[in-house]
């Protein structure tokens, strides 16, 4: 396992969009190790590949109940709506108030490339959200209210 590097704001590749991971096999399993090892070093509740400058559909999120592990998510429903702070390893130093669901169900593959469905709340929630943002080159700035720098 590694720490990668974490492209900032303002790096081409955070604002393309990324492609289906196809391939299920050592490499990937190497990158998911790496971006867990990235996330926790930062403190961070989530992680998309791009982010260290792969632009496939992986995602790594941790919003403290261990590691979560997205192949090729896609949110399948959603509902009730919150409010609130969230923050972006690419972004260092600010935070800004968005808006999300409360509660998403969502779709992905696991390492293995199994499919399996789950419903999450809160922080886990917006993290999902915040992360398939990502995967289409989209951050969270854009879409924030009182960006602040802490
Ligand atoms: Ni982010």
């Amino acid at each position: 396992m590694a720490i990668r590097k974490i492209l900032k704001i303002g790096d081409e590749l955070l604002y393309k969009k990324s492609h289906e991971v196809t391939a299920f096999d050592e490499r990937l399993w190497g990158l998911l190790d790496d971006m867990a090892e990235t996330m926790k070093d930062s403190d961070g509740a989530g992680l998309a590949a791009v982010q260290v400058g792969i632009l496939r559909r992986a995602v790594v999120i941790d919003a403290g109940e261990g590691i979560t592990e997205l192949l090729n998510p896609k949110i399948i429903a959603s509902e009730g709506t919150q409010y609130g702070a969230e923050g972006c390893l690419s972004v260092p130093g600010k935070r800004g108030d968005v808006m999300r669901p409360m509660q998403v169900t969502f779709e992905a593959q696991n390492r293995n490339g199994e499919k399996y469905t789950r419903m999450v709340t809160g922080l886990f929630a917006r993290a999902v959200c915040h992360e398939l943002d990502h995967l289409e080159g989209k951050l969270y700035v854009e879409i924030a209210d009182n960006l602040q720098q802490y």
